[in-house]
């Protein structure tokens, strides 16, 4: 076994982004991200180039990518797993190194989203459910997602406050990141005066559609040792799936089978359990969906989700600190760079350079990376 490094993280700013194309929002994501790690692009081996389909016009995208950020005649792939879509590059580039195929490797995740109305993107995200049972009857994503609230709801007593605690946390810590979507807190008020898109999910309880991209530059334990001043090591990986379809899921709705299989197996690889988590960058699309993280990741018991926003424990200073860069509710959601973006933010976290937001000693950071409504989920847990 090869250990593998980020030895350099990169991210554009997120926002409505009609002055830039794809190409060169994820040069801004490269750009950066090969001057963190102090090498040329002719020294990357591979890359791997993560994104959705549809929401641009621009099919297998790795081919005009790769050639804008001058990585010919190295390999490119694709990698697509809707929303989880660069969390599973980052396993792809993984075992790219550690099977000793290359030393170092680019994952690039991007996204452009606003080309679309929200409406038409709604149908596009839709269509990751089941397109002949489910999609034609209006299971957009907030609606999916409302099931699930409407189910911890009645199961759990968690109520519309606490769900709306988690977007002014998420508000409040994207104040504090130049590369958020929003930068304006609001409060609860804002939250449950907000329109109601799915019941009980109103629209500060749902990420927005966002432009943006990320890049990772992975590396060798040679490399790193040779070129990286604070390598951030990749300790434990966790990639599972459950069934696409609702009715195919043997579960009560409260929870995602596939988080909780994900995290048991980057747990085992990196040999920690939840407590020891400095802290974690969780899925946040919707405020249900970072409540039913906590649990499915073990941050505390099934049902105390709620609770545990409630009494801030998952703000800075708090038991785990979680999505203090503003998440996906406040920083943005572009669905092909959200994985990596979460990992650029643990590794400026691990290396002691988050300035305002930065976690005391951090050593260990969790990474949960959800697709779809809930059908592929990675995660990445780094350690110092
Ligand atoms: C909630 C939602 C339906 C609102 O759509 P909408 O009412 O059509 O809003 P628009 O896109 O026209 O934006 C109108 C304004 O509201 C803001 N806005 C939109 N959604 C927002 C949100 N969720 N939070 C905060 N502000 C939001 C926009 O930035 C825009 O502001 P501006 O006028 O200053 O530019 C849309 O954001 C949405 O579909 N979100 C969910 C995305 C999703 O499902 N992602 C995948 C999760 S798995």
């Amino acid at each position: 076994m090869r250990n593998v490094a980020v030895i350099g993280v990169g991210q554009s700013k997120f926002a409505r982004r009609p002055d830039a194309s794809i190409r060169e929002i994820a040069f801004e994501a490269f750009k950066e991200a090969v001057e963190d790690a102090q090498i040329t692009r002719e020294e990357i081996q591979a890359s791997l180039v993560c994104s959705a389909t549809h929401y641009d016009k621009q099919r297998t995208p790795a081919g005009i990518i790769a050639e804008y950020l001058g990585l010919n005649p190295q390999p490119t792939f694709n990698v697509e797993a809707v929303c989880a879509s660069s969390g599973v590059g980052v396993r792809i580039g993984w075992s790219f190194i550690n099977s000793g195929l290359h030393d170092i490797v680019a994952v690039v995740g991007f996204q452009k989203m606003t080309e679309l109305s929200s409406a038409e993107v709604q149908e596009v995200m839709g269509r990751s459910g089941d397109v002949m049972w489910e999609s034609p009857f209006g299971t957009t994503m907030p609606a999916y997602f409302a099931l699930y609230a409407q189910s911890h709801m009645q199961k759990h007593g968690t109520t519309q406050e606490q769900m709306a605690k988690v977007a002014v946390k998420n508000h409040f810590y994207a104040t504090k990141n130049p590369k958020a979507m929003f930068q304006e807190e609001i409060t609860i008020e804002d939250v449950l005066k907000s329109r109601i898109i799915a019941s009980p999910l109103k629209r500060y309880d749902c990420c927005a559609n966002s432009d943006g991209a990320a890049c990772l530059i992975l590396a060798s334990e040679d490399v790193a040792a040779k070129i990286a001043d604070k390598p951030v090591w990749v300790a434990g990986l966790g990639l599972a799936s459950s069934p696409m379809t609702l009715t195919g899921r043997d579960t009560s709705y409260d929870s995602f089978d596939c988080t909780v299989e994900a995290a048991k197996q980057a747990y085992r690889m990196a040999g920690v359990g939840p407590d020891d988590v400095d802290l974690a960058e969780v899925h946040d699309c919707f405020t249900i969906t970072e409540i039913l993280n906590y649990e499915d990741l073990g941050f505390c018991e099934r049902g105390q989700g709620g609770k545990l926003v409630e009494e801030e424990q998952t703000y800075l200073g708090g038991k785990i600190p979680v999505n203090i860069d503003g998440g996906l509710l406040a920083k943005g959601h572009p669905v092909g760079a959200t994985g990596a973006s979460q990992i650029r933010t643990l590794v400026k976290q691990l290396r002691g350079e988050a300035g305002a937001t930065q976690v005391e000693e951090a050593k260990v950071g969790l990474a949960h990376n959800l697709g779809g409504i809930g059908m592929y989920c990675a995660v990445t847990i780094l350690k110092t």
